[in-house]
């Protein structure tokens, strides 16, 4: 089966929009908050710079040569004597694992969206009740949100590549972007602005462990949506003439872009009232709507524009999740996209019920296994392990799998001789070792 081509802007758009996603609003600023600040944004950005933009590259090429869903486009590339390659493609399956948590915490953002109208809470202990009961007390209502985030991603994905994705990307990318850049005019006359500003971009030596390497090293991948065929998917959708290397350098830069720049407007407002900045997973949730409530009328303008911005980033990459696996069903089985969407949408949504059940009181153990809730079990599972080892599968296969002449040819007249061998290197030698590393220190073979 042929697939939809998406135009040139449409195609960076919606990378960029699978890309810009709850990463980089949610947990990049509260993960440099929790791993001492500029030290992790260094790590982060190093690793960005020589792993994250060459692996971007390798999985925008497996696509854009193999044209069809991830299994289908291992399985053409690959040489016949490796045959097994095929089964690296079903690393877009992962997509569908976190969709399981993604798809909840964006109905946490939808009801936050809608209680803004009730008022700002004005103590963080108010606002730690209000999250913490919708997560721990609420599984009907969370439930209806996750609903709802479920309907409107299964929907733009059933619109398919031209008209669902590349359509609500279009219009949602540039109105995260204003939306953002507004926010950072805002923040930068404020007071918290140089103070945000340092702790974001100097560096503090002695807050670097291992454990926050590692976490660096591994969010750059999640960040960019690599290591899952989110990018190979929508690569094999590529329009011809279209350089690679260059979409992959603007998808890079804006996604990076975006994560400093949401935590710079997050720690302006935070140090412009005097709170500190480690608050972990609840920052957007907990601290931020305390913080704005002291800016009056203005606050929940700005907490209903945040908040906005955060959900567009959501479901721009949902979308993207979901996209692989119904890409796989439609082209392996010859399905209809409409069967092929009802498929994977009620997979991860049923699972996300669980997910979000295993937080709460009431179900909070019969979801969990040894003691663990299922939602930090998928997230932990798809983050830490699946992502980086589809990462090194791409790294291996491109690196060293397909031809050299064939990446030759498609790379080299847009890298030029020069870059094209540090690319390549990066791709054989230091992505591989990177990974291999990370895998193994995660999995507590190899402690640092
Ligand atoms: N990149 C997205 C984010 O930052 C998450 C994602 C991961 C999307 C993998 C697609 C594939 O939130
Ligand atoms: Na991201």
């Amino acid at each position: 089966m042929k697939v939809a081509q998406f135009s040139r802007i449409g195609f960076i758009m919606a990378a960029a929009g699978s890309a810009v996603g709850l990463g980089n609003i949610w947990k990049f600023p509260y993960m440099t908050g929790e791993y001492g600040g500029g030290a992790f944004v260094l790590v982060y950005l190093i690793t960005i710079a020589f792993i994250g933009f060459s692996v971007m590259v390798a999985e925008m090429l497996i696509g854009a040569l193999g044209r069809r869903d991830t299994v289908s486009s291992f399985e053409r590339l690959a040489p016949p004597s490796q045959p097994g390659w095929k089964y690296a493609g079903f690393m877009g399956f992962n997509g569908l694992i976190i969709m399981t948590f993604y798809s909840v915490v964006i109905g946490w953002i939808f009801y936050y969206l809608f209680e803004i109208f009730s008022g700002l809470p004005t103590s963080t202990e108010a606002a730690k009740a209000t999250f913490d009961n919708l997560v721990a007390n609420e599984p009907g209502i969370q439930i209806f949100w996750h609903t709802l985030a479920t309907l409107i991603v299964t929907y733009v994905v059933y619109r398919g590549i031209k008209g669902g994705i590349e359509k609500t990307n279009l219009v949602l990318m540039p109105a995260l972007m204003i939306i953002l850049f507004g926010m950072l005019v805002y923040a930068f006359n404020l007071d918290g602005f140089s103070k945000a500003f340092e702790f974001m971009f100097a560096p503090d030596w002695n807050k670097l462990n291992s454990e926050a390497i590692v976490r660096a090293v591994g969010h750059s991948f999640f960040t960019l949506s690599l290591g899952m065929g989110s990018i190979m998917t929508y690569a094999a959708s590529l329009p011809k003439h279209t350089s690679i290397t260059k979409a992959a350098f603007i998808v890079t830069f804006m996604d990076t872009l975006i994560a400093l720049v949401a935590g710079l407007v997050i720690y302006t407002f935070l140090f412009h009232e005097g709170a500190p900045a480690a608050q972990g997973p609840g920052l957007v949730f907990i601290s931020l709507p305390v913080v704005l409530s002291n800016f009056g009328i203005l606050g929940t303008v700005l907490a209903l524009l945040f908040f906005l911005a955060l959900s567009f980033a959501g479901l721009t990459s949902a979308v993207s999740l979901v996209e692989p696996v119904v890409q796989y069903i439609i082209d392996r089985f010859d399905t209809s996209r409409f069967k092929a969407v009802l498929i994977a949408g009620s997979a991860y949504y049923l699972v996300g019920i669980g997910a979000l059940l295993s937080y709460t009181k009431a179900w909070g153990s019969t979801f969990s296994i040894g003691g663990k809730p299922l939602f930090d079990i998928l997230e932990y599972t798809t983050d830490s392990i699946l992502l980086p080892l589809g990462g090194l599968l791409i790294a291996i296969f491109v690196g060293y799998v397909l031809q050299k002449e064939r990446v030759y040819a498609a790379l080299e007249h847009e890298m030029g001789e020069k870059y094209f061998a540090i690319w390549r290197f990066s791709i054989r030698y230091i992505a591989p070792v990177a990974l291999i590393f990370m895998i193994l220190n995660l999995m507590g073979i190899l402690k640092i």
